[in-house]
């Protein structure tokens, strides 16, 4: 039989025991996705596996450490989309997969690494999923989340496999499941450790001597149940998407019709559906979103610092995170967990206590989510050491600093650290917008000084803003983009600036909020209609949230700088004044004491007007959407950003800013810049100069011009940013 043989993407080699092996290796990658070349060696080997009617069976692995295929490749779906495009892609997926089903002896995927999408139906044409244990293997169908559907056979094979319900929380939600829950689910058939996989998917071959794998049964796949289960699972698709995704419904739309039609007819509706959806400016959104991310895992140094003459980074196995609190024990947990030593220093064994205590719980619910093993979270909490006395710290690759948010403090504190560390340890503030060059003012190395801005809490929030301070030199900052990199975190280059990027934009929204609030409109409603926009929460919510001693706080250190933003309305002094804090207290604009969190503060509308306010919807919605696009928009004026792409991308995982919409400058580019200035300027003229447009937004009226170039789902250059260039 034909022995090993090399190309591109997939090596194929067939053992002495007649089992045939496909490894997909692609080359110069450490992912395997697909695209057209794949599919075409695919192919290529398929007319070998089809021919040879001696094989036992075929294995379907990965080389890679840490994908298995993680899925198509989107460049193939979003140049030149059309209708005509796109049906050419799906049909090229859905015709490959079909053959493998269609092999006439057992097929194994053997999993190791992320399995998604495209990856993951791969697997589902095969009869057995083998999948490794270890933390590495992820398996899902995460196309919803892109506002399209699985339509490689995903959304017809799977609730076949694993019955309607689970399988419709699959792929409505866009999960991704750790191997040993997929296990659970049935989505795969067993999972053992990554150095047996091979040889399991070996045996299992052997056991079912040539069978393919009978179809499962499942009641819940028959009316009455199935019929129940759709009509919930569109409840709470409705609930959760407040009609702003379209992909969800469609995909269970799809998934649900599959039960009962043959075959192909529920490839042919995977395809429509897709069609439909891909074509929409959500789904463009969506994809758009995840380009953003791709392009932050790229982020490199600006232009004006020299890259070329950079050593590499040296590795960071040793950290010092200072400040035990939220921040700090958050930070310290999630470096722990990706192998670095931390040493967590605070002022006293109190504060160290709780740190280490909310730090443990992390770990726990992380298991409870199969995220980590129980060896891995001990082997994490072991890797911190708490401290409060002053210890030897060379060898001290990193100083993460997250004590309490004052200039003085953060100023001695790395005073206090400069000798005593060795001569290149970075040196960082998690500062939520205190001044880099302040805090590094007295030091006679500011330039070893960046921001690496954490958002809270740490381990579910994606984004770290990496704050150039103007001393902070090339070396610093590559080694803070790199790091960033490396704990999994995506960044955003900020230049130091009041507020840097997302707490800036995020200001004026709280503060109109605040403001609508006190002028006499309804606390559900302000909240209700930026729900609807497509915010994860309402402003006054997400006021109570971060706290409202916070918010007075942030809001004066930001008027200090940034003179439009003043300060906030003296409601929120009152708030304070009565405890009322936010949820941390148990009152704010809402009422946390009882079970829900649903309540409104039933006190809080005495300190407003006796009169309601008559609801604008859409002044109310302008108001607080428009402030935030003015500000979006300044950041790229004053240079605080390079590309509008860093606002949007900061703003969504930052702040969940409605995905859908592709964030505040495409926003305003989908709106129409000459729209947004004129609904400012006639904000500005019945409210005040507070809705003044910016410089950069009228001068783009006056040039017909765009933040993105038309069609593109990520701007190929900045050159719309600055008029001034
Ligand atoms: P926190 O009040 O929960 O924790 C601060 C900790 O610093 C306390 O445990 C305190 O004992 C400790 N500390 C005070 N002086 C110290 C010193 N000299 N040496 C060592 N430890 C000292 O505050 P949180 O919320 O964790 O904030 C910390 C920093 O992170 C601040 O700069 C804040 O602006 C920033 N930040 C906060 C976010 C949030 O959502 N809370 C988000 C992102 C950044």
């Amino acid at each position: 039989m034909g022995g090993p043989q090399v190309d591109q993407s997939i090596r194929r080699e067939v053992s002495d025991a007649s089992i045939a092996t496909l490894t997909f290796d692609r080359q110069g990658s450490t992912a395997n996705v697909f695209d057209s070349s794949t599919f075409d060696e695919l192919n290529q080997h398929l007319d070998f596996l089809e021919m040879e009617k001696s094989l036992k069976g075929l294995i379907i692995r990965s080389a890679k450490q840490k994908v298995f295929v993680a899925g198509a490749d989107l460049n193939s779906f979003t140049k030149e989309m059309s209708a005509e495009r796109i049906e050419a892609v799906i049909d090229r997926g859905q015709k490959t997969f079909e053959r493998i089903a269609h092999l006439p002896y057992p097929t194994v995927a053997a999993i190791h690494g992320v399995a998604l999408g495209g990856g993951f139906e791969l697997a589902l044409a095969c009869d057995y999923r083998i999948a490794s244990s270890g933390g590495a293997t992820k398996l899902g169908l995460p196309e919803t989340t892109l506002g399209i559907l699985p339509t490689w056979g995903g959304s017809t094979r799977l609730p076949r496999l694993i019955g309607l319900p689970n399988a419709l929380e699959a792929i409505m939600t866009g999960r991704h499941y750790p191997a040993e829950q997929a296990l659970k689910l049935g989505m795969v058939d067993a999972v053992v450790f990554p150095e047996k996989l091979l040889a399991v998917a070996v045996a299992k071959i052997q056991r079912s001597a040539g069978a393919k794998r009978k179809s499962s049964t499942h009641l819940s796949n028959r009316p009455p149940l199935s019929q129940l289960i759709k009509s919930q699972a569109e409840k709470r698709a409705i609930a959760r998407t407040r009609g702003h995704y379209p992909a969800p419904l469609k995909a269970l739309e799809v998934a649900y019709s599959s039960l009962d039609v043959p075959h192909e007819q529920s490839l042919a509706n995977e395809k429509a559906g897709f069609i439909e959806l891909a074509l929409s400016e959500t789904a463009q959104n969506l994809i758009g979103v995840f380009f953003l991310q791709e392009r932050a895992k790229k982020l490199k140094l600006p232009k004006d610092l020299d890259a070329a003459s950079l050593p590499p980074p040296k590795s960071v196995d040793k950290g010092l995170v200072i400040g035990a609190g939220l921040m700090g024990a958050g930070i310290a947990q999630w470096l722990s967990s990706r192998g670095i030593h931390i040493i967590l220093k605070d002022v006293g064994p109190g504060p160290l206590g709780k740190g280490m205590q909310s730090i443990a719980k992390l770990y726990s619910d992380a298991v409870k989510r199969h995220l980590f093993s129980e060896t891995e979270a001990r082997k994490g909490i072991d890797r911190i050491l708490p401290v409060y006395e002053e210890i030897p710290l060379r060898g001290v690759d990193i100083v993460i600093e997250a004590a309490v948010e004052q200039l003085e403090l953060k100023q001695q504190i790395f005073s206090g650290l400069e000798s005593r560390v060795s001569a290149d340890t970075v040196l960082a503030s998690n500062t939520s917008g205190l001044s880099i060059d302040a805090i590094a003012a007295s030091l006679q190395h500011p330039e070893r000084v960046v921001g690496i801005h954490f958002f809270n809490p740490v381990h579910r929030m994606q984004l770290a803003e990496i704050v150039r301070g103007s001393r902070t030199n090339a070396t610093t900052l590559n080694a803070a983009i790199q790091f960033a990199k490396r704990i999994g975190k995506l960044p955003v280059l900020v230049n130091d600036s009041p507020g840097f990027l997302v707490n800036r934009i995020l200001r004026p929204y709280i503060g109109e909020a605040v403001r609508l609030f006190a002028d006499g409109y309804r606390l559900d409603n302000i909240d209700r209609v930026m729900l609807e926009f497509g915010m994860p929460m309402g402003p006054l919510r997400l006021a109570d949230e971060i706290g409202l001693d916070v918010c007075e706080h942030v809001a004066k250190d930001l008027a200090a700088g940034i003179r439009h933003l003043g300060s906030l309305d003296g409601i929120i002094g009152k708030m304070i004044g009565k405890g009322w804090l936010g949820r941390k207290s148990g009152r704010g604009f809402y009422d946390y004491r009882g079970t829900g969190d649903e309540n409104v503060n039933s006190q809080v509308g005495d300190l407003q007007p006796p009169e309601p306010v008559n609801v604008n919807e859409e002044e109310l919605r302008d108001r607080l959407v428009l402030s935030m696009v003015n500000e979006a928009a300044r950041t790229i004026e004053e240079k605080v950003v390079s590309a509008p792409e860093d606002v949007d991308f900061g703003m969504i995982l930052g702040t969940g800013w409605a995905p859908f919409r592709g964030g505040p400058l495409r926003y305003a580019d989908d709106i129409g810049i000459a729209t947004v200035v004129s609904r400012l300027n006639a904000l500005r003229d019945r409210l005040g100069q507070y809705f003044e447009p910016c410089t950069l937004l009228t001068d783009m009226t006056n040039r017909g011009a765009t933040f993105y170039a038309k069609r593109e789902l990520v701007s190929s250059s900045p050159g719309v940013l600055s008029p001034k260039e």
